[in-house]
Order: C-alpha cells, then sequence, then structure tokens
C-alpha cells in the first residue's frame, strides 16, 4: 500500500462540527497547511478554530463552493481537497430541501468542475453518510450497510448528499478525477452544533429544559466519535485507492432511547425530563455501518468510540464549555467574525 503526503489542503466546510475537528486533528498530526473554505452559514462557527487562528499553517477564507473561480484560484495553491461543506441536518432539509441541493449537489459539482480545470492531479477525499444507503429494520441486527449496499435515500438531506456521491463518481470515471468517498456513521463530541441531538439534549438540561425525543425512541444509530471519523478521512485521503468508497463506522449502535437515558444518567436526571414528541417525517428506523473494508485495506479502525465513557467525555465537553454552546444559542458566535476578520456577515 503505498501512502501519499500533501503539502496544503483545501478543506470546504472547515467553520463546522466535523470539518473544524478535522483541521485541528490535521495539523497537530502532519506538516501541512490548511485552507479553509467556509461561506459561515448558520453552523459554521469561527470560535471553533480560535485556538489555532494564529499557526502560520492555517487560512480561512470566507466564500461559498458555488464560486468556481474563487475554488480555482485556492486549487493552485493545494494539493488535495477535503470535502466537507454541505447543509447537515435532516430536519431542515424536511422544512426547506432548496438550501440542501444548492450546497450539497450544485457546490459539489462545482467543486468538481473547479477540480477539473486544475489539472487531474490534485486527491478529492468527498465525506458523506450512511443515510444514503437508506434505512434498515430494527428485526434484522444481522444486515448492516456495506459500500455495494444499493443507494436507497428517504429524506432531501439524504437525497442530496447521494446526488453528490454519485457526481462525484461519474466525474471519477469520465474524467479520471483522483476522487474517494467516505460513509461515516452519526459523529460525537466536541463543537457539534446544538440543534444535533447529543448537544441539543445536554445543553438543554443544563437549562434545566427537557430533551425532545422523537417518535418511541426506538431509532437505533451507529456513534462514532468525531475524532476517529477524521483519523479515517486522513487515513483514506493519504491511503484510499482511487475511485473508492470507504465506509466509516463505530460499531457502536444505540437506540434514540438508549442515547437518552444515558445522557440522562450522565447528568444525574430523570426521565421526568424526557418529552416524546411527534416523530420526524419519514424517519429512518435504523443505520448500521459494515467498516470491515477500511479495516482490512487501510488498517483503520476506531480507537476512541467506547461506550459509555466517550460519551461522558462528550457530555463534560458541554459542560465544560458553556460559553462556547451559548453563544451559539444566543447568536453571538455570529459576531466573531466581524471581531476577527473586520466583516460583518451579511448572508444566511
Ligand atoms: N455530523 C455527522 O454525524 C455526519 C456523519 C456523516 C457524514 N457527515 C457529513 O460531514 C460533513 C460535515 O458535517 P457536519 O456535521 O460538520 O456539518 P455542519 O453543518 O456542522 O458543518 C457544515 C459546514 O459547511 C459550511 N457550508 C455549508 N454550505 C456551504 C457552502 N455552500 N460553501 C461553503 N461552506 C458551506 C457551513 O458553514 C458549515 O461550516 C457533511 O458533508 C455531512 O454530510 C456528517
Amino acid at each position: 500500500m503505498s501512502i501519499q503526503t500533501f503539502k496544503k489542503l483545501l478543506v470546504t466546510g472547515g467553520a463546522g462540527f466535523i470539518g473544524s475537528n478535522f483541521i485541528h486533528f490535521v495539523l497537530a498530526t502532519r506538516p501541512v497547511s490548511v485552507i479553509n473554505l467556509d461561506c459561515l452559514s448558520y453552523s459554521g462557527n469561527l470560535e471553533n478554530l480560535s485556538a489555532i487562528e494564529a499557526d502560520e499553517r492555517y487560512r480561512f477564507v470566507h466564500g461559498d463552493i458555488n464560486d468556481r473561480q474563487l475554488l480555482e484560484d485556492l486549487l493552485k495553491e493545494c494539493d488535495a481537497v477535503v470535502h466537507f461543506a454541505a447543509e447537515s441536518h435532516v430536519d431542515r432539509s424536511i422544512i426547506d430541501a432548496r438550501p440542501f441541493v444548492k450546497s450539497n449537489v450544485m457546490g459539489t459539482q462545482t467543486l468538481l468542475d473547479a477540480l477539473r480545470s486544475s489539472g487531474q492531479d490534485k486527491r478529492l477525499v468527498h465525506v458523506s453518510t450512511d443515510e444514503v444507503y437508506g434505512s434498515l429494520p430494527l428485526d434484522k441486527p444481522e444486515l448492516k450497510f456495506h459500500e455495494e449496499s444499493p443507494i436507497k435515500p428517504n429524506s432531501p438531506y439524504a437525497a442530496s448528499k447521494a446526488a453528490s456521491d454519485l457526481l462525484v463518481q461519474s466525474y471519477h470515471e469520465t474524467f479520471g478525477l483522483d476522487a474517494l468517498i467516505t460513509r461515516c456513521s452519526n459523529n460525537f463530541g466536541a463543537y457539534q452544533f446544538p440543534e444535533k441531538v447529543i448537544p441539543l439534549f445536554v445543553t438543554n438540561l443544563l437549562e434545566g429544559k427537557k430533551v425532545p425525543l422523537y417518535g418511541d425512541g426506538k431509532n437505533v444509530r451507529d456513534w462514532l466519535h468525531v475524532l476517529d471519523h477524521c483519523e479515517a478521512i486522513l487515513t483514506v485521503l493519504e491511503k484510499g485507492q482511487s475511485g473508492e468508497v470507504y465506509n466509516i463506522g463505530g460499531n457502536n449502535e444505540r437506540s434514540n432511547l438508549e442515547l437518552t437515558q444515558a445522557i440522562l444518567q450522565i447528568m444525574g436526571q430523570g426521565p421526568e425530563m424526557i418529552e416524546y414528541v411527534a416523530d420526524r417525517l419519514g424517519h429512518d428506523r435504523r443505520y448500521a455501518i459494515d467498516a470491515e473494508k477500511i479495516k482490512r485495506e487501510l488498517g483503520w479502525e476506531p480507537t476512541r468510540s467506547s461506550w459509555p465513557e466517550a460519551l461522558e467525555e462528550t457530555v463534560q465537553w458541554y459542560v465544560d464549555n458553556q460559553d462556547w454552546w451559548r453563544h451559539v444559542k444566543s447568536g453571538a458566535y455570529r459576531d466573531y467574525y466581524q471581531l476577527q476578520y473586520g466583516q460583518r456577515l451579511t448572508t444566511h
């Protein structure tokens, strides 16, 4: 297996949850430089990166992946792209799918065209999700998603990610682009926007509020620590086979009710804090990832996702970093860009 090294990465969506964890991780573990291209949509938060802002290997560029000229200019400096930028919240896609098509589908296509016109030598890792495979039944625990499973997305979010995956594959086949796709299960860890279940529940409880649990709480997700995900993406970037898809998972299936009870227990709260709410429309029942391929071919497996210790650590991060999530919940995080970069955020 050959290992590629890179001097400068273009990271799209690096101000979001996984992208910012990835930038911290890659700067701490590799002698690379990073350009972070992010449009700072509602989920982009530069406070996630305040600790490395002064690092001369890091540069933030405020811009949209739909801006082809900007992408072409930035690609001149970079030898690889790790593509996180996307609308990422299923509930928002149910309310309005258009931003998902614009960023996830058209934005990815713009990035692919920019890569095409900047030469064939730049590697792309497209960060996707297990949600493109659709849903598994609860009563067949032996079934898991593998890389050859059919693409059967159910939510507009998952459909937009599936469309972007297919575009990436088509540009690899048609134009020979050096592109790889990762499909990961649900992530948890620091800097996750508090609309997603773990930070929402922890911060609600810290505010004395109840936690809204969808439907019967039996939906199952496979939870992976975000730093395990970051390490897997870096492994795929450095060692992956061009044109391949790699599933990434934690082998850590939990029902939403089990997750909720674990959070309540860690925080010393009782079941009276659960508020059962109407189920999400089209709510996928179960996701489960078969991550044998990345283990067998590239030697990656998770090391940080042991349960419940890793969950306890994450809960503690939100307990210890109340300024961070209170700024998000109050909207004050939007001022950080102006304070640091002297410009007002006018979009999104
Ligand atoms: N969170 C998960 O559990 C999970 C699991 C598997 C895969 N993924 C994928 O990982 C990626 C990152 O997810 P996340 O949870 O960090 O999301 P996030 O919403 O926290 O971050 C997304 C980032 O992308 C930026 N962005 C959105 N549209 C953009 C555009 N048009 N141009 C430039 N920047 C734009 C946002 O400003 C934000 O900083 C997504 O592609 C998502 O589909 C997420």
